[in-house]
């Protein structure tokens, strides 16, 4: 089974939409009203549209999120079934300091296609090589380095690896500097960071280290599409963080997944860009009019690119 190419376009609107509610909140220093907004547009839209869509990841679970929580059902209940994860607002300090990078997103794919993340972190690793055993989560940072290199035919200080600047990443960070690799430091959007390995354009080799796990799962559906490579591990620290996970089905808490484990089947995937940033460009008004920038890809079609949509504020 294949998702219809129409839902492409139509949820290109939806992160479009969401991207302009919370483009009016850019620079205002409120990370929940610029989060609120994306969120109630894109609940608004997704429910509209001609899907019987649940919730797979989202804003949370239902106890702390009135909307888009995990298991809610969206859609009309004529149409397809599909597992929705949405990130309304990714980058929610891009947003508010008016900072490139923030961005509306939603990955679609079939009815159980798509991993259910509990909201912990997650160890993460994609490359542009999608072939086993050269890049893993299990191997050190120098054998991951160093098979890359020999694999790109590139010397060490010729890689570039995205990493998220945080304390917790000083080790690695001090490993790849021993290595000579250029490192390319993000002060937040992972999803973005772990995209940057799809064009050479980007000109980074490797995206590594700990971040959300819904993101994790929202960058491989658009990775899978790449044909590059992903793996994830939760980390559950708290007894609270293994109960919901067990609770979702996990028996295993330190499994590390497999792409195909966390996204299989066809998908859909758009990222809208609030802010600028280095996928997309922003959110633009011009009179009754907006314009938006979207990063789609859709598997089975073997769509990926940036659409430019030109619509009505209304
Ligand atoms: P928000 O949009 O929810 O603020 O998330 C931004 C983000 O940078 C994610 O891209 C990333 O996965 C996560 O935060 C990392 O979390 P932390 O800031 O705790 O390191």
């Amino acid at each position: 089974m294949t998702i219809n190419k129409k839902f492409v376009d139509q949820f290109a609107i939806v992160t479009s939409k969401a991207a302009l509610a919370s483009s009016y909140f850019v620079g205002k220093k409120d990370k929940i009203a610029a989060d609120k907004a994306a969120v109630d547009s894109m609940r608004s839209n997704l429910n509209n549209m001609d899907i019987q869509g649940q919730i797979v990841i989202g804003e949370g679970e239902l106890d702390d999120a009135p909307m888009l929580y995990i298991g809610e059902k969206l859609g009309t209940n004529n149409g397809p079934k599909f597992d929705i994860a949405v990130d309304p607002l990714e980058g929610t300090n891009f947003a508010a300091n008016n900072l490139p990078g923030a961005l509306s997103v939603i990955a679609i794919a079939e009815k159980n296609n798509l991993f259910e993340a509990p909201e912990t972190y997650m160890e993460k690793i994609s490359t542009k090589v999608n072939e086993k055993n050269v890049v893993d989560l299990d191997y050190s940072v120098k054998k991951n380095i160093f098979n890359l290199s020999e694999y790109l035919n590139k010397k060490p200080e010729n890689l570039t690896a995205c990493i998220m600047d945080r304390p917790r990443h000083n080790k690695i960070i001090k490993e790849l500097n021993d290595l000579n690799v250029n490192v390319k430091l993000i002060t937040d959007g992972d999803v973005c960071g772990a995209l940057l390995v799809t064009d050479d354009k980007y000109n980074v080799d490797i995206f590594l280290g700990t971040g959300g796990g819904p993101e994790g799962v929202l960058a491989a559906t658009a990775l899978d599409a790449f044909d590059c490579s992903f793996q994830g591990r939760f980390l559950f620290e708290t007894n609270d963080d293994k109960n919901r996970a067990k609770k979702m089905g996990i028996k295993d808490f330190s499994k590390k997944y497999e792409l195909k484990e966390i996204v299989s089947g066809d998908s859909i995937f758009c990222a809208t860009g609030i802010t600028s940033g280095d996928l997309v460009s922003g959110i633009k008004i011009k009179g009754d009019q907006f314009v938006s920038e979207t990063l789609v890809t859709h598997k089975s079609s073997g769509l990926k690119k940036v659409i430019k949509l030109e619509q009505n504020i209304l």
